[in-house]
C-alpha cells in the first residue's frame, strides 16, 4: 500500500511541489488542501476544502484520513504552529516549529539572529512606536542624506510589508500605513528600518533536518511588475536557476547557513525544513535581506522542474534527521518560469473570470509545464481568479534554451488583460 500524503497551500508553489510528488512510486493518494484547478487535474490528486490557516481542521483531516506525511507550501500555517500542533498529534510533518518559523515571521528576531551570528546583512535599527520612528526618519533624512531606507513590517504582511523610502515625506507615508492606519495589523506593530541594499536579487534554498543540510542551485526571482525591475513589487513575475554567474556556494554555506543553524540550535529551535535567505549582490558579495521558512514561489517552480531524484524520499529522511543518507540529483541543465498575470496586478482590484486558452498547446512543446496558482473551473471552463494566474515553465540545456521555450509557451496561452514580463534571465543571458 502507498501513502497518503497532505500538501497544505494552494498556489504555483503547491501545484509544482504535487507534480512532483505525484511522481514519486510511493505516493498512492496525495491530498492539497485547499489546491487549485491544476492539482485537481494530477493523477492521485484530492483537493481539500480546508483553507491552510485553519490549522485545527487540518489536523483533525489528517487525523480521519489516516495521513502519513504532511508538507506546508505557506508560511501563515507554519507562522501559526501548523508543526507543533501535529506532533502533538504523532502525526508527521515537514516544516519549522512555530519558534523556528520566527526567522521569517518575526523580522526582528531574524535581524537580531543574523546581528548574534554575524551574517551579513543591512544596518538596521528596531522601531516600536511612531514618535520616535519619526524622529529617526527626521534624523536620518536630516542632514541631507539622500540614501534611502527600507521599512519593513516585523510581521507577515503577504509579501507586501516592505517600503523603500527615499524621502522624510515617503518615510511618513510608510510609517503611517504601518503604525498608524495598520493596514497590516499587529505585522505592523514593531517596525525594522534598514538600509537600502542596491544590487541583483538571487536566492539559494537549503532543506534543513536540524542538524545537516543540502545546498540547491541558486535561483532569481524577478519582483517588479514591468521589464527592466520597473514598477511596483509583486510576489514575483519569473524565476531563472541557477543563476549561470554567481559561484558563492562556498560563501553562503560558511557565513550564512551554517552560522544562523547553529544559531538556533544554540537558542533551543533547531530549524528542520526549508531554509530560503533572500540575498542582494553588494559590490560582488552576497549580503541577507531576510529569511523564508519555504520554499519560494515561484522559485519551488524552477527547482520542481530540475529535481530529478524522488521528492518524497528526501522530504522524508529530512524529518528523520536522515538528510545525510540522501542526495538531490539535479538535472544538469536550466530552468526558466515565467508568470502570466491578470490586468492591473499588483493591484489588489485585478480582473477575474477570464476565459483561459492553450495551455495544453504550450505544454505539447518541448520542455513545457505549466502551473497553475490563480485558476478556477466555472462549469467546465478554466477562468481566471487570482493576480498572478499562470507558471509557464520550461527546462533546457542552456538557460538561453530554457527561456526561449517558456516564452514560446506564454505565447499559446491566452486570456483578456494578460500581463508578463518579457526580460525574465537578461540579465544574466548577457553576462
Ligand atoms: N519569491 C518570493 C517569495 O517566495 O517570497
Amino acid at each position: 500500500m502507498g501513502k497518503k500524503v497532505l500538501l497544505v497551500g494552494g498556489g504555483g508553489r503547491e501545484h509544482a511541489l504535487a507534480w512532483k510528488l505525484c511522481q514519486s512510486p510511493e505516493i498512492s493518494e496525495l491530498y492539497v488542501a485547499p489546491g487549485n484547478a491544476g492539482t485537481e487535474g494530477l493523477t492521485k490528486v484530492r483537493n481539500v476544502p480546508i483553507k491552510a490557516t485553519n490549522i485545527l481542521a487540518l489536523a483533525a483531516f489528517a487525523l480521519k484520513e489516516g495521513i502519513e506525511f504532511t508538507i506546508v507550501g505557506q508560511d501563515d500555517p507554519l507562522a501559526l504552529g501548523i508543526v507543533d500542533l501535529f506532533q502533538s498529534h504523532k502525526l508527521r510533518i515537514l516544516g519549522p516549529s512555530k519558534m523556528a518559523t520566527r526567522i521569517e515571521s518575526s523580522k526582528v528576531y531574524s535581524k537580531e539572529l543574523m546581528r548574534s551570528v554575524r551574517v551579513p546583512t543591512a544596518p538596521f535599527t528596531v522601531l516600536d512606536n511612531y514618535p520616535n520612528a519619526v524622529v529617526l526618519a527626521q534624523e536620518h533624512f536630516g542632514n541631507k542624506n539622500l540614501r534611502p531606507i527600507v521599512l519593513k513590517a516585523s510581521g507577515l504582511a503577504l509579501g507586501k510589508g516592505a517600503y523603500v523610502c527615499r524621502s522624510y515625506k515617503e518615510v511618513l507615508h510608510a510609517l503611517d500605513e504601518l503604525m498608524i492606519q495598520r493596514i497590516h495589523g499587529s505585522a505592523g506593530d514593531k517596525v525594522v528600518a534598514e538600509e537600502f541594499v542596491d544590487g541583483q536579487e538571487i536566492s539559494v534554498h537549503a532543506l534543513c533536518d536540524g542538524t545537516s543540510y543540502e545546498l540547491f542551485p541558486s535561483a532569481q526571482d524577478h519582483k517588479p511588475i514591468y521589464d527592466g525591475d520597473e514598477g511596483p513589487n509583486t510576489g514575483g513575475m519569473g524565476t531563472i536557476a541557477p543563476v549561470p554567474w554567481f559561484n558563492h556556494h562556498d560563501f553562503v554555506r560558511q557565513c550564512i547557513i551554517e552560522p544562523i543553524l547553529a544559531g538556533m540550535q544554540r537558542d533551543g529551535h533547531p530549524f528542520v525544513g526549508l531554509l530560503y535567505p533572500g540575498l542582494k549582490m553588494r559590490e560582488g558579495w552576497p549580503v541577507v535581506l531576510e529569511f523564508n521558512a519555504r520554499f519560494g514561489d515561484p522559485e519551488a517552480q524552477v527547482y520542481m522542474r530540475l529535481w530529478e531524484s524522488d521528492l518524497l524520499k528526501t522530504l522524508w529522511a529530512c524529518v528523520d534527521g536522515r538528510l545525510r543518507e540522501t542526495k538531490i540529483k539535479w538535472n544538469p541543465g536550466y530552468a526558466a518560469c515565467i508568470t502570466m498575470a491578470s490586468a492591473r496586478y499588483p493591484s489588489p482590484d485585478y480582473k477575474k473570470g477570464m476565459p483561459i486558452t492553450g495551455i495544453d498547446k504550450a505544454q505539447s512543446l518541448p520542455g513545457v509545464v505549466v502551473f497553475h496558482a490563480g485558476t478556477q473551473m466555472v462549469n467546465g471552463q478554466l477562468v481566471t481568479s487570482g493576480g498572478r494566474v499562470l507558471y509557464v515553465t520550461a527546462v533546457g540545456a542552456t538557460l538561453k534554451e530554457a527561456i526561449y521555450r517558456a516564452y514560446a509557451g506564454v505565447k499559446c496561452i491566452s486570456f483578456e488583460g494578460m500581463q508578463y514580463r518579457k526580460d525574465i534571465g537578461a540579465k544574466s543571458l548577457n553576462k
